[in-house]
């Protein structure tokens, strides 16, 4: 071993940091920068990488965010007890120097444990983006006037299939039922959309290959630890989204996002709304051009009384953002860029 698997998977954890950071994780800027110190060093976050530091050993995506979410899986499993003073998520206070001791002695002890997460594909759902979505449905209630089908391709667990039932803050006041236990006090800048739409959704449906049924508490777990300890707000979303999801039904259908669209059709008197957000990145060309194809087909098939709409919030070239939102509708077919997000979604800025 010549140590260039070493460096390679120490830049891997490297790289995240600096993504952490810039999205607004100073906790794991620094937990991961020192995981990546300690990788070079010999210690025991090189043993658990184990083969993955051979030379010619291929990493799996997002390297550091395994890691990472491992730890905080065995945090909110109440098997790392020292470390509970230090995450934020389950109420300590974050602060690298007094943490690290603690952090090598849970990496040390379980090794084998963190090492299994590896294989693990972080999940998460963003409720934040819900923002996003809502402002697309607004104006295509406000445009048509027709009950609206919500569909989601890379749906994760369905939280924002209930975007309607979250709250929305903006200067010029709230949207969404007030006693809703997701309120969002920031989510809107910029002119608002049309709130006083008609909008009601009659059907929530959702397509991802890894569907998450957060009325299991072992898959709210796996929200939760890929959730960044220090982003307690998200946290806080995410755990309040759950209550909503508990009260207002939904299906997310393990099934790919193009498998999910063959089986879908438009149906007279609605408007089917195709929505995706951070998804695209994740699907190989083919896919993609298959749900292109697939849209265009439905496209055909659109009319007044049988609309078809998708809006989107995918990055556009920088992952770190913002992203467009884009919202497209048939008949007509215009793409427009309504606003722009960062990528969790809060604050949406409107464009008019
Ligand atoms: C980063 S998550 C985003 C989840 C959700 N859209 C959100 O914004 O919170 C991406 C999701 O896409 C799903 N996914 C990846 N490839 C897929 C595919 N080919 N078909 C359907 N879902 C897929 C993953 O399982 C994951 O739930």
């Amino acid at each position: 071993m010549s140590g260039q698997g070493i460096s390679r998977a120490a830049e891997a954890l490297d790289w995240q940091a600096k993504v952490c950071g810039r999205l607004g994780s100073p906790m794991y800027a620094g937990l991961l920068a020192a995981l990546a110190g300690d990788v070079v060093a010999g210690g025991p976050t090189r043993a658990v990488l184990g083969d993955l530091v051979a030379d010619d050993a291929e990493l799996p995506p997002v390297l550091g965010l395994r890691v990472v979410g491992g730890l905080h899986r065995l945090v909110l499993d109440g098997e790392a007890p020292s470390l509970e003073e230090h995450y934020p998520s389950v109420g300590g206070r974050w602060d690298l120097a007094a943490a690290w001791p603690s952090v090598l002695a849970v990496v040390d002890q379980h090794r084998d444990a963190l090492h299994r997460a590896l294989d693990l594909t972080p999940q998460t759902n963003e409720v934040g983006r819900s923002a996003a979505l809502m402002g697309g449905l607004l104006r295509i209630a406000d445009r048509f006037a027709l009950p609206v089908r919500l569909v989601e391709i890379g749906a994760s667990a369905g939280l924002n299939l209930r975007a309607d039932h979250f709250r929305f803050g903006s200067p010029s006041g709230w949207w969404g039922p007030p006693d809703s236990p997701v309120a969002m006090p920031d989510a809107w800048a910029g002119p608002r959309p049309p709130v006083d739409a008609p909008l009601e959704l009659v059907e929530r449906r959702g397509f991802d290959l890894a569907p998450l049924d957060v009325s299991r508490a072992e898959d709210r777990l796996t929200l939760e630890a890929y959730t960044w300890p220090d982003m307690t707000e998200r946290l806080a979303r995410l755990r309040a989204a759950c209550e909503v999801a508990a009260e207002v039904p939904a299906v997310v259908e393990q099934r790919g996002a193009a498998d999910g669209l063959d089986a879908l059709e438009l149906e007279q008197g609605t408007a089917t709304v195709l929505w995706h957000s951070v998804t695209w990145m994740y699907l190989a060309e083919a896919e993609r051009e298959r749900i292109d194809a697939r849209v265009a087909e439905l496209a055909q098939d659109a009319g007044p009384d049988r609309v078809l709409a998708r809006v989107t919030l995918e990055p556009a070239d920088e992952v770190a953002g913002p992203f467009p939102v884009v919202l497209t509708t048939w008949p007509f077919g215009e793409a427009t860029v309504i606003g722009s997000a960062p990528p969790h979604g809060l604050p949406t800025t409107w464009t008019g």
